[in-house]
């Protein structure tokens, strides 16, 4: 195990003993992740290339002899705590991922007992790199080892996936929660959302380097938004289906379909999504044949596509991008995660990440006077979960 994820598993559990007076039973941990290429996909049955990040919620728990189940999170220095049976209502966030992960876990396997829990994380919040899946990721897992439930990994994303549905109303696909469990450590996934498979590839970036600048825009309006691109996307579906009859679902529709579609924003839509899922390929080839300038280009085409077809950025957004791409030691850049804010990713050379650094903040200053977070993570393991 990384020595950090060590480290802050053992604060953790260290805060859990100071707060119930019993060290906790059973630790589970869940990473954020990145996004390589392949975004707006999940929900459309598409292909992605994420992995799981060096960044982590982490839960720690002891069962409890009654039905009390009573939460901290130790970020927020809030605690949750009712009876298993009881309604609770959700007042911050992070009880609303809570409270709707233990819900759904508890409507498929029965609780008998409660439980004290402690939640820790570091996954920067509302940059894109998915805190809240790997909040739900972790919880889940803890649930699972906690009441031995006989669920296999794939149900159980499913079952984060139905958190975000049914208790925050965002009819997300699975790519976070999916990219939080199944990740291998310095590999990046060729996920295909129709067969919800995944297959590894080496991240072996030789002199080059993922860079996350971080907007530091938060993602409001976005859970409309977001909802708003999968019912327009659904729609095209439905219409290109009932004038094609070779089409079936979105992995038959091809570029002769796009005519078939009447509406011209819904007609982008479905463009974005038939280049976007044949760049991931495209991608998963550069990579293979280490081919990182061709890498970059696919990343900014990218990002052009979802500034003008799918229409997912923000300005700060395009602004980090055409930045990044001023420099000639960055060989592409494009927004990463559901758009609307968040971070951009950037492929840059090794020996010039520090002038790249200093390049962004001074410009993003100069711009919005906002100071932007730059980040290079580790790739690293999925989810686990152990007694201690
Ligand atoms: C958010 C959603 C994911 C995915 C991305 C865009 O992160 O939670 O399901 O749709 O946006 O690729």
């Amino acid at each position: 195990m990384i020595t950090d994820l060590k480290k802050y598993i053992e604060s953790t559990s260290n805060y859990f003993q100071e707060k119930f007076s019993a060290t906790p039973t059973l630790v589970a941990y869940a990473p954020g992740r990145i996004n390589i290429i392949g975004e707006h996909t999940d929900y459309n049955l598409g292909l992605s290339m994420p992995s799981a990040i060096n960044r982590w919620v982490i839960v720690c728990l002891r069962p409890r002899p009654d039905q009390l189940i009573s939460i901290i999170s130790q970020n927020y220095h809030d605690k949750m705590e009712y009876t298993i049976g009881e309604a609770y209502v959700p007042s911050h966030s992070w009880q609303k991922y809570t409270y709707g992960s233990i819900t759904i876990f508890g409507n498929q396997f029965k609780l008998d007992k409660g439980f004290d829990a402690v939640i820790w994380g570091n996954v920067p919040i509302g940059s894109g790199v998915s805190s809240s899946a790997a909040m739900e990721v972790a919880l889940m897992n803890a649930l699972r080892a906690a009441y031995t439930a006989d669920i296999d990994d794939l149900a159980l994303v499913k079952l984060c996936q139905r958190v975000e549905h049914e208790y925050l109303k965002v009819n997300s696909g699975l790519l976070d929660q999916y990219a939080s469990q199944f990740s291998r450590e310095g590999k990046l996934m060729i996920l295909d959302f129709n067969q919800l498979s995944s297959e590894y590839v080496e991240a072996d970036m030789k002199d080059w380097a993922w860079i996350l600048t971080d907007s530091k825009v938060k993602r409001e309006l976005a859970g409309s938004k977001y909802s708003e691109r999968v019912q327009e996307t659904a729609n095209a579906l439905e219409e290109i289906k009932s004038k094609n009859p070779n089409v079936q679902g979105f992995r038959d529709i091809t570029a002769a379909d796009l005519e078939l579609v009447t509406d011209p924003v819904q007609q982008k839509r479905i463009r974005h999504l038939i280049l976007e899922n044949q760049r991931v390929l495209d991608a998963a080839e550069a990579l293979r044949q280490m081919n990182f300038e061709e890498l970059g280009k696919l990343l900014t085409a990218s990002h052009v596509s979802l500034r003008d077809d799918y229409e997912v950025s923000c300005p700060e957004l395009d602004f980090l991008v055409d930045t990044a791409l001023q420099l000639p030691y960055c060989a592409g850049s494009r927004m990463m995660g559901g758009g609307f804010g968040g971070c951009t990713i950037s492929l840059v050379r090794k020996d010039s990440v520090q002038k790249f650094n200093t390049f962004m903040t001074e410009e993003y200053i100069r711009e919005y006077d906002i100071i932007t977070e730059i980040n290079n993570y580790q790739l690293v393991d999925g989810a686990g979960s152990y007694t201690c």
